[in-house]
């Protein structure tokens, strides 16, 4: 793909989105897309609600849609923003757990504004290393970079180790100076995927018998924030699993038993301080699977993918709009 720079694209990078967030106590919504659906819905949701946004890609992605394909989705995003009526789209495209300065370097050439180094499980210094040469040349494009300290628990991990995975606050001042990344992605206890928590780490509610999750490591985050004043902190594994969407997906042939995710008052609570950057796939993939499974058995009949993509798509916005006004806080921030 030809060298491009994404401020022809008019895309931004996280820079002032992140300073103006950290201090006004709010986060900045980094949703993963795949699909056009998702895409659109994004961009329906972040001009409504007048909220940066941040679309990320991963390698996964990539690989289902095809990176040219995604990154022209992108830069469509930010005209059909405008067509939306948006006059001046605050739209961050962005690499999601890169793991190479390979693929750092070809999506910072192809136009994307944001890459994240995910290192986090090498070594420290060689963390450090591969980090500083990624941020190294994304300067040079004004490009911004994210990078990973400490290990998002798999739910075994935690369980079965005796040693934490969360981030160590004493490595945060050493390990931001030598990067010089723009933002540092921690473990506080958050995880990917629908599949947080085991039951076994969990109370369950009597009444509902459903499952409720241990809170985040709020100590831990207190100390980064000691360390590191104001500097922009991120948080993956964001996704609140919503009860209502897993319980559609049950109710209608799915089996999903025992889903669990990060309440949203634990979200409000870290979008209200350092953390800037929330970022949330698993929801938007329950949203719509909850929709398409349910219209499939009100509609057995219907067979053409704008029938039930259209009501996934519906449900999808709506998730993104409750996410950015009364979870992260990111609208009229424009
Ligand atoms: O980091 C995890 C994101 O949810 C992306 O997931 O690698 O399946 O696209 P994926
Ligand atoms: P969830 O699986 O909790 O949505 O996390 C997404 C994520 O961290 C993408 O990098
Ligand atoms: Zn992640």
């Amino acid at each position: 793909m030809k060298k491009t720079s994404y401020k022809e694209l008019g895309l931004v990078n996280t820079r002032k989105m992140f300073a103006k967030a950290v201090k006004g106590g709010y986060a900045i919504p980094a949703f993963n897309f795949n699909t056009m659906e998702q895409m659109q819905a994004i961009v329906q949701a972040a001009v409504e609600t007048k909220s940066p946004v941040i679309m990320q890609v991963s390698k996964g992605a990539r690989k289902y849609a095809n990176p040219t394909i995604l990154r022209y989705m992108a830069q469509g995003a930010v005209e059909y923003a405008k067509e939306l009526g948006c006059k001046k789209p605050q739209i961050v495209l962005h690499l999601d757990h890169g793991d190479s300065f390979e693929t750092c370097k070809s999506c910072i050439d192809s136009g994307f504004s944001s890459v994240m180094i995910d290192a986090s499980s090498l070594p420290f210094e060689e963390n450090i290393k591969l980090t500083k040469k990624v941020v190294n040349y994304a300067h040079k494009y004004d490009v911004t970079v994210e990078a990973e300290l400490g290990v998002l628990a798999g739910v075994e991990d935690e369980v079965s180790s005796a040693e934490s995975h969360y981030t160590k606050p004493e490595e945060v001042i050493e390990f931001a100076t030598k990067t010089g990344c723009d933002s540092l992605a921690i473990s506080i206890g958050t995880s990917h995927g629908a599949y947080k928590f085991t039951p076994e780490q969990c109370t369950r509610d009597e009444k509902t018998g459903k499952l409720i999750p241990p809170p985040l490591a709020f100590d831990v985050l207190k100390e980064i924030e000691k360390k590191l004043p104001g500097f922009p902190i991120v948080l993956h594994g964001s996704s609140s699993v919503p009860q209502d969407e897993v319980d559609t997906i049950n109710k209608f042939g799915g089996k999903l038993p025992d889903a669990v995710g990060i309440p949203e008052e634990q979200l409000r609570k870290a979008a209200k301080s350092a953390v800037c950057k929330i970022n949330i796939d698993s929801d938007s993939r329950l949203a719509m699977t909850a929709a398409i499974r349910q219209h499939f058995a009100e509609h057995p009949d219907h067979f053409d993918p704008r029938q039930y993509l259209t009501p996934a798509r519906d449900n999808m916005k709506k998730m993104y709009i409750h996410k950015i006004v009364k979870v992260l806080g990111s609208n009229d921030k424009l």
